[in-house]
């Protein structure tokens, strides 16, 4: 798949940002709907077995928010991420699709299983007995954790692929190192999000006096316990990463060690509050403290994926695929042919550049960059190479996975950096004066040919991403 692919312009917004946007909504209601699943199992058993009188009531009244919830706003933005993926990264989630076919179908086939098995307890619960009830919630409860179990599978390959690296079997790249820690700890993170959604709901219950809506919160809360378990699953799946994206997440790159804190701090506000508050003091919780609890499960859903996401840079798929979706392999040959020659595709606004080596620039940033940089809005090119002069500049551009090791290699020709770097002169001030369109100095291309050379083709850190050789 040499095919060249347009990246989407969200302006001030950078793509991968646009992504980690759709994508941690969608995560957190998919987790939901896994959690309210499993949940309902449990609350349908209780009212079976008689051991509370209100836990019928409950499953209905919860049943109706987790069909809103995951049906309507969870296939919505799911279809999102499709939209947005092959907007930002067809070469990606092609890549996902290629290498994983039958396991996306065989989801599929789960995720439908979960909609008719959903669809009918909602239509006809009322009317079904006790065991048929149950039977439906179990088989949905387990059809939307099996998608989850697929679905991990796969994101977790993005990360760590493993054996797969050698071997290309596809259970080798779906039991990847990261696949067990992240699946526990997803159906943590399934099963609390549920539980305080439980507590929500049951304060929405106008019926139930508040001895009844008690109870129903310290069962919900008995779904929380497994919480303990996060630190010792966090801690495993960071031991399996590689080491550079650990060490981007533990200081490395500031913002991510943000995200990770942000994540863990909330983790650990709600698992306190639930283990010492719910669990064992079985206190009861209205619905403000429980709105307030379920949004700092949003912040740490949102932290968490914000890392995974993050961690693999320059990858998106470790060792395949850069974020930029150029292959490391690809590199030295687009060092030789450019990589503009094979893209088709004009520019947006192309007569508001002055010159065609700015065009060029423009071609290059957008082939390049524009996947993680704005020009002058997030993370913005213009703003990152304030302080530095030309030469600067191009010694940074060409020595690109040095200058951090989370950016991939520069891929394509001198002349084509030489106008990145004009093209961003020029985005920084347009009214300052060009020299003459297109006519490099030849000793600054040679210079920067120089700098080409030294950086080599290989990734930034090459000894510790290439370790397991
Ligand atoms: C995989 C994503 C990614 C790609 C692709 C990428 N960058 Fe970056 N770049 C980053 C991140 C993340 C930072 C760190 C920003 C920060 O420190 O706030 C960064 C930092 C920078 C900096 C500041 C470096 C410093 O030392 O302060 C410059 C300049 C820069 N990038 C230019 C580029 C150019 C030019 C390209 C394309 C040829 C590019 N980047 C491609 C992710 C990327």
């Amino acid at each position: 798949m040499d095919q060249v692919f347009p990246v989407n312009d969200y302006g001030p917004i950078m793509p991968g940002l646009v992504m980690a946007g759709v994508a941690i909504v969608h995560v957190f209601l998919a987790q939901f709907a896994v959690g309210g699943g499993v949940l309902l199992c449990y609350f349908q058993w209780l009212a079976m077995t008689g051991r509370d009188p209100h836990a019928r009531q409950f499953v209905s009244g919860y049943f109706k928010l987790l069909v809103l919830i995951s049906f309507v706003l969870g296939a919505l933005t799911g279809v999102g991420i499709w939209l947005t993926a092959i907007q930002i990264s067809p070469a990606t989630i092609g890549s996902m699709v290629d290498h994983f076919h039958w396991l996306w179908a065989t989801e599929w086939t789960f995720f439908c299983l979960e909609i008719v098995s959903g669809y009918s307890f909602y239509r006809y619960h009322s009317r079904l007995n006790d065991r048929a009830a149950m039977t439906l919630l179990a088989i949905y409860a387990a059809a939307s954790w099996m998608s989850l179990f697929i679905i991990n599978g796969i994101l977790s390959w993005q990360l760590t692929p493993g054996r797969w690296l050698e071997t290309h079997n596809v259970f080798d790249g779906f039991f990847n190192p990261g696949f067990w820690p992240s699946l526990f700890f997803r159906t943590i993170v399934s099963l609390t999000l549920a539980a305080l959604a439980a507590c929500v709901v049951t304060n929405m219950m106008p019926s139930l006096n508040r001895g009844a809506r008690r109870s129903l919160i310290n069962r919900a809360a008995l779904m929380l316990v497994p919480m303990v378990l996060m630190p010792g699953l966090g801690i495993w799946f960071l031991a399996v990463m590689p080491a550079d994206s650990r060490s981007w997440v533990l200081g490395g790159s500031p913002a991510m060690m943000l995200f990770l804190n942000i994540a863990i701090g909330s983790s650990m506000a709600i698992g306190a509050y639930a283990i010492f508050g719910m669990v064992m003091q079985r206190l009861y919780i209205n619905s403000a403290t429980a709105s307030l609890l379920l949004m700092l499960a949003f912040g740490a859903t949102a932290g968490g994926e914000f890392v995974r996401e993050g961690s693999r840079k320059p990858y998106s798929i470790r060792y395949v695929l850069y974020s930029n979706a150029i292959r490391p392999d690809q590199v030295a040959r687009l060092r030789d042919i450019g990589c503009t020659s094979d893209d088709p595709y004009g520019l947006r606004n192309d007569s508001m550049y002055p010159d065609d080596q700015v065009r060029l620039g423009a071609k290059v940033f957008r082939r390049q960059c524009s996947v993680c940089h704005t020009v002058s809005g997030t993370n913005a090119v213009t703003e990152l190479t304030g302080a530095w002069d030309q030469n600067q500049m191009r010694l940074n551009f060409a020595k690109l996975q040095h200058t951090k090791p989370f950016m991939p290699p520069f891929a394509g020709t001198a002349v084509e950096l030489e106008s990145l770097v004009q093209f961003i002169n020029w985005s920084s001030d347009p009214q300052a004066t060009r020299p003459h369109a297109g006519d490099s100095d030849p000793g600054t291309l040679g210079q920067i040919e120089a700098w080409l050379q030294e950086a080599g083709t290989a990734p930034g850190n090459f000894e510790q991403n290439h370790k397991r050789h």
